[in-house]
């Protein structure tokens, strides 16, 4: 995050005494994802950090990988996950490999008995059915339908749903997650021609500071582990923080799409991106207005990088048979391109209603077990007339 917020109060100057009401000092923290080099925040707490009461087995919640060569064109039916009451036993691996764990989810009920850290991995949780409320030490996020919501790697979190009916499409990623560089300018602003800019980010807000003590679980996940932490204060304790690194939420609704005369390529959807994976956003938009244009796209073969294109909402012009929730997967190494008619169909149509979330990954997925049985097993033939 390259813009500086502040909440609640911090002292004059870092790393200075600043004290509580009754002379004690407030514990200073530093929290960051690459080391002292990068992005970070200092935050404000009523108590340490570090006062850890006890600490449970670990539970087992690796993936489990059912093929890691994958040469061929997969489609999954991403709502025939089963939902599941609790939120972490709902997130469901479906694509993974080293850099990003792609994970489907459908919880029923908000997090109320524990808190929950992903010390691995950034996350993105992108809001497909459901609406509520994430809350952190740096304050609140409400979301709703079409929200990207950015959860830096070690932000303990816990999330209120409104309702029971939540369908989640969730990126782990084991390097930051940032807007593009090439939308920065050398001072990390949101340039002109960017597609969002700062106003489109909605950060943390109403900043609570629980001063309390007791027993508060944080299952922290680390290495395929989820580590039962018992802490002996509320871990949204601070006072008060400042900095570029907070969770926050960019709307797939605001993505200003950018057109052309001709068929744009997919670097013009580009919305985030990570060590050897990116994230673009598909949304309504006007077609291409060269009186020849062909508006569905061209054949690619993708040679460095498996596509991974999820549905939300709206007619898909280059596809068939499309469901919101599906996901299809083209793998590098073979070339995919429109069904067949959907190119004659498209000419002359002068706007789309389609929105998608596309996450390109360098190094090819791994197909997990969760995913076998939500899959479409005739999808790779589905380009015969
Ligand atoms: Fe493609």
């Amino acid at each position: 995050m390259p813009h500086y917020t502040k909440r609640g109060e911090v002292p004059h100057k870092r790393h200075t005494q600043f004290r509580k009401a009754d002379g004690g000092l407030y514990s200073e923290q530093l929290v960051s994802t690459e080391g002292f080099s990068d992005v970070y925040s200092l935050i404000y707490h009523h108590h340490p950090p570090t006062v850890v009461s006890k600490i449970d087995e670990p539970i087992d919640v690796a993936p489990k990988v059912a093929q890691q060569k994958n040469m061929q064109h997969r489609c999954y039916n991403g709502f025939n996950v089963v939902a599941e009451d609790d939120f972490l036993k709902s997130r469901k691996p479906v694509l993974i490999n080293n850099d990003c764990h792609i994970v489907l989810a459908a919880p029923r009920k908000s997090m109320e008995t524990y808190f929950y850290k992903n010390s691995g991995a950034d996350e993105m949780i992108f809001v497909h059915e459901g609406r509520g409320i994430l809350k952190t030490i740096f304050g609140e996020l409400t979301f709703a339908y079409g929200d990207y919501i950015i959860i830096p790697r070690g932000t303990i979190y816990q999330i209120s749903f409104e309702t029971e009916q939540n369908r989640l499409f969730i990126v782990e990623s084991f390097s930051p997650i940032v807007y593009p560089k090439r939308y920065r300018n050398n001072f990390g602003q949101l340039l002109e021609n960017s597609p969002y800019c700062e106003r489109d980010i909605r950060e943390p807000q109403n900043l609570k500071t629980h001063d309390e003590k007791g027993d508060f679980l944080v299952y922290i996940k680390k290495d395929g582990l989820l580590y039962p932490y018992h802490y002996m204060y509320h871990p949204f304790d601070a006072v008060g923080w400042d900095g570029c690194q907070y969770p926050y939420i960019f709307s797939i609704h605001d993505f200003e799409p950018i057109t052309g005369r001709v068929h744009q390529p997919p670097p013009v959807h580009q919305t985030f991106e990570a060590r050897n994976f990116v994230v673009c956003s598909f949304v309504p938009r006007k077609y291409d207005y060269h009186p020849l244009s062909i508006p569905a796209p061209y054949n690619h073969s993708n040679v460095d990088s498996d596509e991974v294109l999820y549905y939300v909402d709206g007619d898909f012009m280059s596809r068939k048979h499309v469901e919101r929730g599906m996901i299809t997967l083209h793998p590098i190494g073979i070339p995919h391109g429109p069904h067949p008619g959907t190119v004659e169909k498209s000419i002359g149509k002068d706007e789309t209603h389609e929105l998608a979330v596309m996450v390109d990954t360098f190094k090819p997925l791994w197909i997990c077990e969760d995913a076998l049985p939500i899959e479409d097993k005739e999808y790779h033939k589905s380009w015969m007339e």
